[in-house]
């Protein structure tokens, strides 16, 4: 695997970061994951201004402009064999002695791009759908940044994962729906598809976004509007979006069905229409 560290691409083995990188010591950075279809990132554009928005919440200046970042990604994936990829992007505040503060004057940040072949989601999940829990959502009142900081999401994606479960659906004051500890979540009610407003409590998904978009062009009716943790117990439908998993629906909640168990009707449109949106779009055949 051939990964790219502070101006060089390199063999993953090669690649060497400082034990006081204030990415190891504080978590002090921000990343993104961007798929690649038929070598194309998808919403490349998208996933910079995200990219952006996560350096700005963290005051770090952008390390390359757009232009640079599409070259270096661009030569990130010639350099990986997948067709299908995904791309990892980290950039960190750099290489400081240990102080909570930033270093002053500032140094170069940290950046690191990885691919990997992008796993495509296998069929029966698709057909049976996944389980999800509720739990807290305890995390801090930025998660609109995309820190590298992950501690609270991976205790809480590994409540899942002790569970038998694919996610754990996040509860802010015992009250709303957030996101998923990795995803972000729809839900189905009437017909109609609600999404929680994309505000400072969670990550404004690029998946979600394409989402929202199809059911735009194609008339399906939506909102985007808080939504209240009662209402995702007598949901229709429960949808999970991201970047990896691209959408899936959500059958069973803390050991409960979610509507009638099996994914539902706006599933299965939604499902068909990402994917002839990403054919359409990535593939060029649009
Ligand atoms: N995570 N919310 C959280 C907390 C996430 O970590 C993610 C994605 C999303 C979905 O965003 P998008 O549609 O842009 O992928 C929502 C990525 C895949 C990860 O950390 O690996």
């Amino acid at each position: 695997m051939t990964i790219y560290l502070n101006g060089e691409f390199m063999p993953i083995a090669d690649a060497k970061i400082s034990v006081l990188d204030r990415g190891f010591i504080f978590g002090d950075g921000v990343y993104e994951v961007i798929p690649v279809y038929s070598r194309r990132a998808f919403r490349l554009a998208e996933h910079l201004k995200r990219l952006q928005h996560s350096l700005d919440g963290i005051k770090l200046a952008n390390p390359h402009s757009d232009d640079e970042w599409t070259r270096l990604i661009d030569e990130l994936i010639a350099r990986n064999e997948a067709q299908d990829q995904y791309l990892y992007l980290h950039i960190t505040r750099g290489v400081a002695k240990r102080d909570h503060a930033f270093p002053n004057p500032p140094v170069a940040p940290t950046v690191f791009m990885m691919s990997n072949p992008l796993p495509i989601p296998p069929a029966d999940l698709l057909s049976s759908g996944v389980a999800c829990i509720t739990a807290p959502d305890n995390r801090w009142l930025r998660c609109d940044i995309k820190a590298i900081a992950l501690l609270p999401n991976v205790l809480l994606r590994q409540m899942a994962v002790d569970a038998g479960c694919a996610e754990t659906i996040l509860i802010r004051d015992n009250a709303f729906m957030t996101e998923g500890a990795a995803s972000n979540i729809f839900l189905v009610k009437d017909g109609k598809l609600l999404a929680p407003p994309k505000d400072n409590l969670m990550l404004p998904g690029i998946t979600y976004d394409v989402i929202l978009e199809i059911a735009a062009l194609n008339g399906i009716p939506h909102e985007v509007r808080k939504i209240s943790v009662t209402e995702i117990f007598a949901a229709d439908e429960l949808l999970l979006t991201s970047s990896t998993k691209e959408v899936l629906a959500i059958t069973q909640l803390d050991g409960k069905p979610v509507g009638t168990g099996k994914p539902g009707a706006m599933f299965a449109r939604l499902h068909k229409l990402y994917q002839n949106f990403k054919h359409d779009v990535m593939r060029g055949n649009a």
